[in-house]
C-alpha cells in the first residue's frame, strides 16, 4: 500500500473514538417484531394465574391487568431499541373510548412515516379467566399502510407472521384462507363488544342474523386471533363492530395476503383508520355484507 507524504498542517487530529452506536445491529423490523411478539408472549403465560392488578377501562366488561401494561412496556422498549426513530401507538398508552383512540391514531401518524401499532394481550378476559384463546398482535405501517403483521399466540405457541406482497405464514408454512364459497356452509367469528351503549347493540343485530344463515358462529374473544384464524383457513369469516386500530392491524395484513378481503362493513377496503371490520376469504364477503346490510347491522 501506498503512502502519501502528508505536511504536517494537513494531518487530521485524531478523532474520538465512535461510542456504541444506539441502534442494535440491522435487524430486518419482521425479526424485530417475531422477537418482540415470542418474548411477549412467553412472559404473559408465564404470569396466568398470578396477576396482581385488575382494572376495568370504558364499561365493566372492558378489563386491563398490569400484564397488559408490563407487556406494552417491554414490546415498546423491544422496539425502539432497533428504530428509536419510529412511532409507537399502543392499547395501554391511549386513554379508553373511541373517540380517545381515533384521536391518537391520527396523532401517532403524524409523528413518523413508520408506526407500530400494538395490543400488548388481545383476548384480556381470557387471561383474566384462564381461557387460553389471547395473543400478542403486533404491526407496522409505513405512511398509513400496514406492511408488517406478527401475531403470537403463546399457548400453542403459534407464530403467525405476514409481509405486504410476500404472503403469510404460520410457523412457516404458507397460510391460505378457506373455500366456502356460501354463507350457509362457513363458520364466522364475532364478537361481544364491550362498548355496551353503542357497538354491541348492532353486534347484536349482525349476530342474530347471521346465526341462522351460517353453518355456525364463534365468539371466542379475541380479534386478532379470529382473523389470523380467517387467514389460516380455520374460519371463513370474521364481523365485529367497535374495534380498534390495534385489534385488527397485524391480523388484516394476514387475511390479505392469505388470500382473503378485508373491509369495513359497507365494502370500503380496510385502512387502519376502520372500526367496523369484516374479513372473509373473499368468496362469502359480498353475502355477509349483504346480510349485515338488511339486518341494519353495518353501524354506519
Ligand atoms: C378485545 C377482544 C375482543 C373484542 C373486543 C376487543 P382486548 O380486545 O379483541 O375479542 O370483542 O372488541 O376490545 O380488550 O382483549 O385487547
Ligand atoms: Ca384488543
Ligand atoms: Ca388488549
Amino acid at each position: 500500500m501506498q503512502v502519501e507524504n502528508q505536511s504536517e498542517s494537513s494531518v487530521k487530529p485524531l478523532e474520538p473514538k465512535p461510542k456504541i452506536p444506539y441502534v442494535v445491529g440491522s435487524k430486518s423490523p419482521t425479526a424485530v417484531a417475531i422477537n418482540s411478539a415470542s418474548k411477549a408472549g412467553e412472559w404473559i403465560k408465564s404470569r396466568l394465574g398470578l396477576i396482581k392488578e385488575i382494572n376495568t377501562k370504558c364499561s365493566p366488561q372492558d378489563l386491563v391487568t398490569d400484564v397488559d401494561k408490563g407487556a406494552e412496556l417491554m414490546i415498546r422498549k423491544l422496539i425502539l431499541t432497533h428504530f428509536p426513530d419510529h412511532a409507537i401507538l399502543g392499547e395501554e398508552s391511549v386513554d379508553p373510548g373511541a373517540e380517545a383512540s381515533a384521536n391518537a391514531l391520527t396523532e401517532a401518524k403524524k409523528e413518523a412515516e413508520y408506526l407500530w401499532i400494538i395490543d400488548p394481550i388481545d383476548g384480556t378476559t381470557n387471561f383474566v379467566q384462564g381461557y387460553p384463546f389471547f395473543c400478542v398482535s403486533i404491526a407496522l405501517a409505513y405512511r398509513g399502510e400496514v406492511i408488517i403483521g406478527v401475531i403470537y399466540d403463546p399457548i400453542r405457541d403459534e407464530m403467525f407472521v405476514a409481509e405486504k406482497g410476500k404472503g403469510a405464514y404460520v410457523h412457516g408454512n404458507p397460510t391460505q384462507v378457506s373455500r366456502d364459497d356460501k354463507l350457509a356452509d362457513s363458520v364466522l367469528a364475532v364478537g361481544f363488544n364491550p362498548d355496551r351503549e353503542v357497538a354491541l347493540p348492532i353486534n347484536m343485530k349482525g349476530i342474530t342474523a347471521l346465526s341462522d344463515r351460517t353453518r355456525s358462529l364463534r365468539a371466542a374473544g379475541s380479534a386478532a386471533l379470529h382473523l389470523a384464524y380467517v387467514a389460516a383457513g380455520r374460519l371463513s369469516g370474521y364481523y365485529e363492530v367497535g374495534l380498534n386500530a390495534w385489534d385488527i392491524a397485524a391480523g388484516a395484513l394476514l387475511v390479505k395476503e392469505s388470500g382473503g378481503i378485508v373491509t369495513d362493513t359497507v365494502g370500503n377496503p380496510y385502512d387502519i383508520g376502520v372500526r367496523r371490520l369484516v374479513a372473509t376469504n373473499g368468496k362469502i364477503h359480498q353475502e355477509l355484507l349483504d346480510v349485515l346490510k338488511t339486518a341494519e347491522a353495518t353501524g354506519v
